[in-house]
């Protein structure tokens, strides 16, 4: 039996935009997914969670990579959920040269679904990590994270960026462009997290967006302009090292706030997590923004001070608020 675990993540900067090669950077956040695989004497995969912030559930078939299994009733994200786990016993199948390896997988996850916090990567790099482990296989961190991209991408119809899968691999800040990843070090950010509830469709809302840039060339300019505002935020990271002073996190802020706008105007956002961004930002915050795929779900917030929790949890729209510390540490067996 192996467990292991691996941290979900808030996009300080450019969600969607990363899908078509520009520059993001996502932060690893201290809520991981924690994934435990015992071999089993067959080549079936049985998948059990008690808390994916959806009822428990207990599903047992043949792996098919990829696929979502048969399974009575199941919801979309139950749906999802299995077919991550799927993919990801393929892909350590696969470094393990281990094709028909049966698992029983167990997965605990303190990342709400669809949330915009890399739920789905974070099962995703925890399975792999764990069912190589129990196949006896050494695999380092970045095949693990492509790897996972793999996996993601298979679920996701090929609508996936790296960003996710290599954030929650290696921990911290990182900035992905296509097939660029690197890390950016352990900034300390002061992150709010607001959560509506709700989720997105993330197939549906980054299919939206390729639409409106197909479409439209002030649509592919604003996906251009979250690139540019990427940019500019890298620089401050890099040059704050992981010690921002207040005014490297203002501007932090207010980059933030431009380029929630710009998800606005690709129609991700939603008016319940506009109300929160809105919420945060007449607090007190530097800055407010959407995170993930958008729809619904979470908006990160950077505020140093108490007032922004305050007003999250008065919000209407908001039924949870908690302070998100950097997760330092990726993916690791426990
Ligand atoms: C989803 O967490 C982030 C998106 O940019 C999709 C992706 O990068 O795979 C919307």
């Amino acid at each position: 039996m192996v467990t292991a675990s691996a941290p979900g993540k808030v996009y300080l900067f450019g969600e969607h935009a990363v899908v078509y090669g520009e520059p993001a950077v996502p932060c690893a956040i201290e809520r991981r997914a924690t994934v435990t695989v015992d071999r089993r004497d067959d080549a079936r995969l049985r998948v059990e969670s008690a808390d994916l912030h959806i009822s428990g559930f207990t599903v047992e078939y043949d792996a098919v990579g990829g696929t979502a299994p048969d399974v009575d009733a199941p919801t979309p994200l139950l749906e999802a959920a299995t077919g991550y786990v799927d993919a990801a016993i393929e892909q350590a199948r696969d470094a393990a040269d281990a094709p028909d390896a049966g698992f029983d997988v167990h997965v605990e996850s303190e990342i709400p679904l669809g949330g915009g916090l890399g739920s789905s990567a974070a099962v995703v790099v925890a399975t792999i990590a764990a069912a190589t482990a129990a196949l006896g296989v050494d695999v380092e961190d970045r095949e693990i994270a492509e790897r996972a991209y793999r996996a993601e991408s298979a679920v996701q119809d090929g609508e996936a960026s790296r960003a996710d899968t290599f954030c929650s691999t290696m921990g911290g800040a990182v900035r992905v462009a296509g097939d660029d990843c690197r890390t950016l070090g352990n900034p300390d950010l002061p992150f709010v997290v607001g959560y509506d509830g709700g989720a997105g469709d993330t197939g549906e809302l980054v299919a939206g967006v390729r639409a409106l840039r197909d479409e439209y060339d002030f649509a592919a300019d604003t996906v251009s302009a979250i690139g540019d505002v990427v940019r500019r935020g890298e620089t401050l990271i890099a040059d704050a090292a992981d010690d921002p002073t207040e005014e490297t996190l203002e501007e932090l802020g207010a980059l933030m706030n431009f380029n929630h706008g710009l998800l606005e105007a690709l129609g991700v956002s939603s008016r319940s997590l506009d109300e929160m961004v809105w919420a945060a930002r007449e607090a007190g915050a530097a800055g407010a923004k959407l995170t993930g795929a958008g729809g619904g779900g979470c908006i990160v917030a950077l505020d140093a001070g108490e007032g922004t929790e305050t007003a999250l949890d008065l919000t209407p729209t908001c039924e949870d608020v908690f302070r998100a510390e950097l997760a330092t540490e990726g993916v690791r067996v426990e």
